[in-house]
């Protein structure tokens, strides 16, 4: 099975070590280096098996690269993921983190890392203690610039309000219902930019700490997770993990188009036909969800202010965006397919 993953995988190296202290694993996949050294985020999460943590890590590998090749950023892309044990406390965390650190040293430059899933800046500190300096999103107390979170949920909030010109020919956003999946650091980010622009958000989450804060505190509407696909709205915005799209979820939503930020949000690629069919307009994920790592990367290594990073951020989901659903239009193909097909040109080009 691992062996048949990697043969189809059409990325260039997996670096995979089992961690005897704690029983994790540790993957790395670098799965493009042709625009530039590998960027992408370390997650941190339980898997079922090894099979399933390598499964994730190389298609978020392969998500990175296509990330960065649609506005043609000078990085490829790579994705860590750390598969540990449910029941892991704290200090041999701290270590396994500081061992992860030092592998990405090891590897002298080939992938530099910032937070995802299951990680925060915090973390980020930790595995810089050894990884340094290919470790990014640090703490502004360690000298980095945070989390991404707030960046990326500034393009994906981008993403709506192009997807709302697009179906309403409207770029406002008052009154429209947006459903949010997943309160975490970009969803919640999400939130926060909806709500200001007016909307009428709704949200969907697991976690009982933060389905009280944004029910009870906020005020906003909650639908529980078996409603999910079947709510009635206008955007419906997947912000959690991946793999939510699939040929039964699609023939249940009640919404005019999906535009979220989670990393590869169909099951199985022929997913983006199945929501054309229904006339659900998709905002390909890495078109954008672009903004964390392009802000964190802007800000710590070409000295962006932060004022900066959120207008690039925005410009460039904005002219990707637009792109794509014009693309799409033009050639009668999905979203899902133009924005691949931009993501490849980019590719094929020489440095
Ligand atoms: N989690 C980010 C993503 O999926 C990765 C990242 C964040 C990379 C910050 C670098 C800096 O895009």
């Amino acid at each position: 099975m691992i062996d048949s993953l990697i043969k189809q995988w059409d990325g260039e190296n997996v670096i995979i070590r089992h961690d005897k202290p704690t029983g994790a694993w540790i993957i790395i996949a670098v799965h493009s280096t042709h625009l530039g050294p590998a960027v992408g985020g370390t997650r941190m999460k339980s898997y079922s098996d090894l099979e399933a943590a390598l499964t994730d890590a190389l298609r978020l590998a392969e998500g990175m690269t296509y990330k960065f090749a649609v506005p043609a950023l000078p990085y490829g892309g790579g994705k860590a993921v750390i598969a540990i044990p449910p029941d892991i406390d704290e200090k041999s965390r701290a270590d396994l983190l500081r061992r992860h650190g030092a592998l990405i040293h090891q590897l002298g430059g080939l992938f530099m890392t910032g937070p995802d899933v299951g990680i925060s800046s915090a973390d980020m500190d930790i595995i810089a203690e050894t990884g340094d300096p290919y470790v990014h999103s640090r703490t502004e107390a360690a000298g980095g610039k945070g989390s991404p979170g707030p960046f990326t949920a500034l393009g994906v909030f981008t993403g709506v309000q192009v997807a709302c010109e697009n179906l309403f020919d409207d770029p406002s956003l008052k009154g429209r219902r947006i459903l949010v999946q997943g309160t975490g650091s970009v969803g919640g980010g999400l939130i926060e930019l909806l709500g200001a622009a007016g909307a009428k958000v709704l949200f969907s989450e697991v976690a009982e700490d933060a389905i009280k804060y944004f029910r009870d505190e906020v005020g906003l509407e909650f639908v529980l997770p078996e409603n999910l696909y079947t709510t009635e709205c206008d955007i419906f915005a997947p912000c959690a993990l991946g793999g939510i799209l699939s040929y039964e979820t699609i023939s249940q939503l009640d919404c005019k188009a999906v535009v979220g930020g989670a990393n590869n949000q169909f099951a199985v690629p022929k997913d983006a036909d199945s929501l054309q069919a229904r006339g659900i307009l998709y905002a390909p994920d890495y078109v954008i969800n672009i903004g964390g790592a392009m802000a964190i990367m802007g800000m710590e290594t070409r000295g962006w202010t932060r004022d900066q990073a959120e207008e690039e951020v925005a410009a460039c989901v904005r002219n990707a965006l637009v792109k794509v659903f014009e693309l799409a239009q033009a050639e009668g193909i999905t979203t899902a397919e133009a924005a691949h097909r931009i993501a490849e040109l980019n590719l094929s080009m020489d440095k």
